[in-house]
C-alpha cells in the first residue's frame, strides 16, 4: 500500500522560534519515515504582509537550509520553494473563485493580523487562507502537521474541498481534491510568548526577547531565560490557569529535555525559579546545538542547497501539475492543444 501524504510549509519571515519548530517541523520529522512528506517554503505567503526584497530570496534559502538542519531527511521527504511552483499561484485563483468572501473574513489570523497592520492591509492578507489550500490540496495530501493557530485555516480547507467536489465533482469516480486532516500535537501545539504567557510566541512581536530563535546563540539564550517573565510562587505545576509563564516553561522543559510529564513534575515540583532557570537555559542550548552546528554546515554548501530545491521543484511540479489540470478539466477548462 502506498504511504498517505503529508504537505506543510513555514513561512521565510525573520528567522525560526522556537513555536515554529515545536509546533510544527519537529512533529515533520518524527512522523517523515511513516509519509510521503512535501515541505514548502512559502514565500508568497509573505508578501501578504509589507516585506524587503533585498531579504526574500535568502530568507527563503535560509528556511530551506534549517529544515535541512533540524533533520528533515531527503530519503522521506521533498523540500520546495512556493514560487518555484506557478501551480500554486493558478489554483489560488481557481479556487478564489469559489471562496465566498464572508469565509475569509471570518479568520481569527485575518482579524488580528489586520488590526496589526492598521490601514495598511492588502488583498493578499485576506486571501492568505486560499493560497494555503492550494498548497494543501495541490498534493492532495492526507496530513497536515501544523501548530495549533493553523487549525481554522484546515478547516476552510476542508470547506473548499467539499464545495469544490460538490460544484464541480459530479460523475467522477473520485473526488477531484482530497480533504486533508490536520495533525496537532497535544504539546508544543501553542508556545507562549517568554513575557506573557497567555500571547503565543511569534516572529512578529516587536521584543526579541519573547521568543527564542532556533539560532540563537548560548549566551543570548541564557539572558532570555534569565529575563523572561514568571511568577512570586514557589514550586513550578502545570496547568494552573493563574500561572500560563509556569505552565509554558516546564512544558519547553519536558519537551527539550525528552522527559514525561510525570518525570517532569518529580523533579520540579519544589524547585524556585532560580533554580530552575539555569536547568531550563542549559536543557535548551543542548537540543539546539546540533541544529546551529547542521545549519552552518548546509549554508556553507550553497550549491548542494540549490541542488535540493532544484531537485524538489521537478518533483512538486510533477504531482502539482497533475491535481492542477484534473481542476481545469473539472471546471471546464480547454486544455492547451
Ligand atoms: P508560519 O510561518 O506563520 O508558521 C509555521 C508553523 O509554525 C506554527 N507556529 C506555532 N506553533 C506553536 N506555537 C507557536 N507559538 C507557533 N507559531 C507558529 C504554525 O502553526 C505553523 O505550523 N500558514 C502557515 C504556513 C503555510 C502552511 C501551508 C502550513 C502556508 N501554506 C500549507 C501548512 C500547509 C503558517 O502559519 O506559517
Amino acid at each position: 500500500m502506498s504511504k498517505q501524504r503529508v504537505l506543510s510549509g513555514v513561512q521565510p519571515t525573520g528567522n525560526l522560534h522556537l513555536g515554529n519548530y515545536l509546533g510544527a517541523i519537529r512533529n515533520w520529522v518524527e512522523g517523515q519515515s511513516q509519509y510521503e512528506n512535501f515541505f514548502c517554503v512559502v514565500d508568497l505567503h509573505a508578501i501578504t504582509v509589507p516585506h524587503d526584497p533585498a531579504t526574500l530570496a535568502e530568507n527563503t534559502y535560509k528556511i530551506a537550509a534549517l529544515y535541512l538542519a533540524c533533520g528533515i531527511d531527503l530519503k522521506d521527504s521533498t523540500i520546495f520553494v512556493q514560487s518555484h511552483v506557478p501551480a500554486h499561484s493558478e489554483l489560488t485563483w481557481l479556487l478564489n473563485c469559489i471562496t465566498p468572501l464572508n469565509w475569509l473574513e471570518d479568520m481569527i489570523q485575518f482579524k488580528e493580523k489586520a488590526i496589526k497592520q492598521g490601514q495598511n492591509v492588502n488583498a493578499g492578507l485576506l486571501d492568505y487562507p486560499v493560497l494555503m489550500a492550494a498548497d494543501i490540496l495541490l498534493y492532495q495530501a492526507d496530513k497536515v502537521p501544523v501548530g495549533e493557530d493553523q487549525k481554522q485555516h484546515l478547516e476552510l480547507t476542508r470547506d473548499l474541498v467539499d464545495r469544490f467536489n460538490h460544484l464541480f465533482g459530479k460523475g467522477q469516480k473520485i473526488p477531484v481534491l482530497k480533504s486533508p486532516n490536520p495533525l496537532i500535537r497535544s504539546e508544543g501545539a501553542r508556545v507562549m510568548s517568554l513575557t506573557d504567557g497567555t500571547k503565543k510566541m511569534s516572529k512578529s512581536d516587536p521584543s526579541d526577547l519573547s521568543r527564542i530563535n532556533l539560532l540563537d546563540p548560548p549566551d543570548l539564550l541564557r539572558n532570555k531565560i534569565k529575563r523572561c517573565k514568571t511568577d512570586p510562587v514557589r514550586g513550578l505545576v502545570f496547568d494552573d490557569p493563574a500561572r500560563p509563564e509556569c505552565h509554558n516553561l516546564l512544558t519547553l522543559y519536558m519537551i527539550l529535555s525528552g522527559k514525561s510529564k510525570e518525570q517532569t513534575i518529580t523533579e520540579c515540583q519544589d524547585m524556585g525559579w532560580g533554580q530552575f532557570k539555569p536547568l531550563l537555559a542549559e536543557t535548551m542550548i543542548a537540543a539546539l546545538q546540533p541544529i546551529q552546528d547542521k545549519y552552518q554546515a548546509v549554508m556553507n554548501d550553497r550549491s548542494y542547497l540549490e541542488s535540493v530545491l532544484r531537485e524538489g521543484k521537478e518533483k512538486a511540479s510533477e504531482i502539482a501539475n497533475q491535481t492542477l489540470n484534473q481542476v481545469k478539466s473539472a471546471m471546464g477548462y480547454s486544455m492547451p492543444l
